[in-house]
C-alpha cells in the first residue's frame, strides 16, 4: 500500500487544471511597490524573468482592479489600456523563459487613505464600522487610515464588474490566469468576514 503520508518532492511535476508544472514552486506574490503612477515598470522584466524556471508557476505582485483598489504607494493597476500595455513586455520575458503566470488581481477595500483615492474620497467597503485596535498588525498603520463608506447596495454590481474587466485585462496583456486576492483583509474578505461586515442587505 502507497505511504500517503510520505513526502512529494518539490521538485517533481504537477498538473494544475490546463497547466502541466514542471515543479511545485511557486513565486508567492509579493507587494513591491515600486510601479510609478500604478503603472508597471520596464525593470520588472529582469525582477519576473530572474525568478522563472521553465514550467514554473509565478504569481505576479497585487494588481489593483480600479482607481478606488489601491491603499499602498506604487502598486501596480490593470484597469488602464497604459497599464496592460507596461504588463506586455514583462509577460512575455516570463514566456520566454517558460513559465507560466497569474496576475493576482485586488482590490484593498478600507485598508486604504484618501490620498490613494480619486478626489480624496473616503475608501470603500462592506461597512463603515471604525477598525478595531486588533487589527492594528495590519501593514498599514491604523492611525493613517481614512474611515471607509459603506457600499450601496446597487454599487456592488459595479465593484464585480472591475474583477471582470480586470481579469479581462491580464488575459489581454497575456498573462495565463488570474488569481483573485480574497484573503488578509482586503476588500473581499471584508464582505466575508462576520467581524467586519455587518450589512443586512
Ligand atoms: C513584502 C511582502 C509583500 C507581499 N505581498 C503580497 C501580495 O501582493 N499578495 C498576497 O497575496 N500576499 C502577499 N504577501 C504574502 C506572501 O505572498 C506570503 O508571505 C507568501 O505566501 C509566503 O508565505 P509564508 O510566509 O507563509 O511562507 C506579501 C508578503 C510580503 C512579505
Amino acid at each position: 500500500m502507497a505511504d500517503e503520508t510520505a513526502a512529494i518532492p518539490l521538485l517533481t511535476p504537477y498538473k494544475m487544471g490546463k497547466f502541466n508544472l514542471s515543479h511545485r514552486v511557486v513565486l508567492a506574490p509579493l507587494t513591491r511597490s515600486r510601479s510609478f503612477g500604478n503603472v508597471p515598470q520596464p525593470h520588472a522584466i529582469l525582477y519576473y524573468s530572474q525568478r522563472t524556471s521553465r514550467g514554473g508557476l509565478l504569481i505576479a505582485e497585487a494588481t489593483g482592479v480600479s482607481n478606488t483598489a489601491q491603499g499602498y504607494p506604487e502598486t501596480p493597476g490593470i484597469w488602464t489600456k497604459e497599464q496592460v500595455e507596461a504588463w506586455k513586455p514583462i509577460v512575455d520575458a516570463v514566456h520566454a523563459k517558460g513559465g507560466i503566470f497569474f496576475c493576482q488581481i485586488w482590490h484593498v477595500g478600507r485598508l486604504s487613505n484618501r490620498d490613494f483615492q480619486p478626489n480624496g474620497q473616503a475608501p470603500i467597503s462592506s461597512t463603515d464600522k471604525p477598525f478595531s485596535p486588533q487589527l492594528q498588525s495590519s501593514a498599514i498603520d491604523v492611525a493613517h487610515l481614512t474611515p471607509s463608506r459603506r457600499l450601496r447596495t446597487e454599487e456592488i454590481p459595479q465593484i464585480v464588474d472591475d474583477f471582470r474587466l480586470a481579469a479581462k485585462n491580464a488575459i489581454e496583456a497575456g498573462f495565463d490566469g488570474v488569481e483573485i486576492h480574497g484573503a488578509h483583509g482586503y476588500l473581499i474578505d471584508q464582505f466575508m468576514k462576520d467581524q467586519v461586515n455587518d450589512r443586512t442587505d
